[in-house]
């Protein structure tokens, strides 16, 4: 069986609205219609709740975003709220050193030799990524992925393993390396999304908290119709736009950046651990000092190569 929130989006059915609350039934024939749908793809569940929980959290929100406040429940809600960096407004950006616009984006070329003894701190590395994601739109703010970082040189040593040909020994070299990852479960925790935005930006999300949630059920639900390519298409593109982000972001701070895609990245589960079934790795991005010159610019089409006029 796919994961639960499939299981919630294709059993729970909104079939009412009584005053301010929805009544939400459970409906047990389609958990047998989306038990025999295969070959839809399998992850692995995520133990820390069950169905039932699930669907309580669900309704407790729904009656939450359209009726008077009720007390928070526990859990990653009230951990995410502590740390109160919720809107990019909030960002310090006091590790921006290069604030030219030009520079940071036309200047940035393929880094290929770093300097294998400049270190980045872990505080500026978790800004880098924070700064990615706030700059990186996705689909009604996901934000489907995860980024692996790679920063001791223990891991640095296991991730170069994987690599192969020419990208062997870029690794080690790099203060950190991240590997960003398409996150097949985001929807898992899309209702703690939608109550922490709605305490960030309630005029934007009172308004529309409603027909978020269902619609946001109802795209999930097409997503993953058949074998989850629309999900992976949905997702990879979203994490291909923060890959982006971030190298910018990097540049912006004063280092450069190398993406490296010449590896195994299956190995990435027995390596690190990552779940594989869950998470989808693009490829390799080491970032440090560079020393010596960046790649030399490389040819690019002409406008009129790649523009098809509608
Ligand atoms: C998806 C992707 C995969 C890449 N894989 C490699 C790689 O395996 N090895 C490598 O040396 N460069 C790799 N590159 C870097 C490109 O060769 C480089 O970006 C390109 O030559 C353009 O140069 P520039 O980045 O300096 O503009 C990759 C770039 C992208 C976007």
């Amino acid at each position: 069986m796919a994961a639960r929130i499939l299981y919630l989006v294709r059993n729970v059915h909104i079939l009412g609205k009584s005053g301010n609350h929805f009544i939400i039934y459970l409906l047990s024939d389609s958990l047998n219609n989306a038990s025999q749908s295969s070959p839809r793809r399998q992850v692995k569940p995520n133990t820390q709740s069950n169905e039932s929980e699930r669907l309580v959290q669900v309704m407790t929100l729904r009656s939450w975003l359209s009726g008077p406040a009720c007390p928070l429940p526990p859990g990653r809600w009230s951990q995410a709220e502590s740390e109160g960096r919720m809107l990019p407004s909030e960002l310090t950006l006091d590790n921006i050193r290069n604030n030219d616009f030009k520079d940071v984006v036309f200047g940035r070329r393929c880094a290929r030799y770093l300097d294998p003894d400049h270190k980045i701190p872990r505080e500026e590395i978790k800004q880098i990524i924070e700064e990615t994601n706030c700059v990186t739109p996705t689909a009604v703010d996901t934000q489907p992925f995860a980024f692996l970082v790679v920063d001791t040189d223990e891991g640095k040593a296991k991730l170069d393993s994987i690599m192969r040909g020419s990208d062997k020994d870029r690794i080690t070299a790099c203060s950190f390396a991240v590997v960003p990852c398409a996150d097949r479960l985001w929807y898992e925790t899309y209702d703690e999304h939608v109550r922490l935005e709605s305490e960030a930006s309630p005029d934007y999300i009172a308004p529309m908290a409603d027909g978020l949630l269902a619609g946001v059920f109802k795209w999930v639900d097409e997503l993953t119709e058949g074998n989850g390519e629309y999900l992976d298409k949905s997702i990879n593109y979203q994490v291909g736009m923060a890959g982006m982000s971030f190298q910018n972001v990097c540049r912006a701070h004063g280092y450069d950046t190398g993406v490296m895609d010449s590896w195994d990245p299956q190995l990435l589960e027995e390596k690190f651990g990552l779940d594989l079934d869950r998470y989808i790795p693009e490829l390799v991005i080491c970032v440090g000092k560079s020393v010596g010159s960046l790649q030399p610019e490389r040819y690019r089409y002409p406008a009129d190569e790649k523009i098809i006029w509608g």
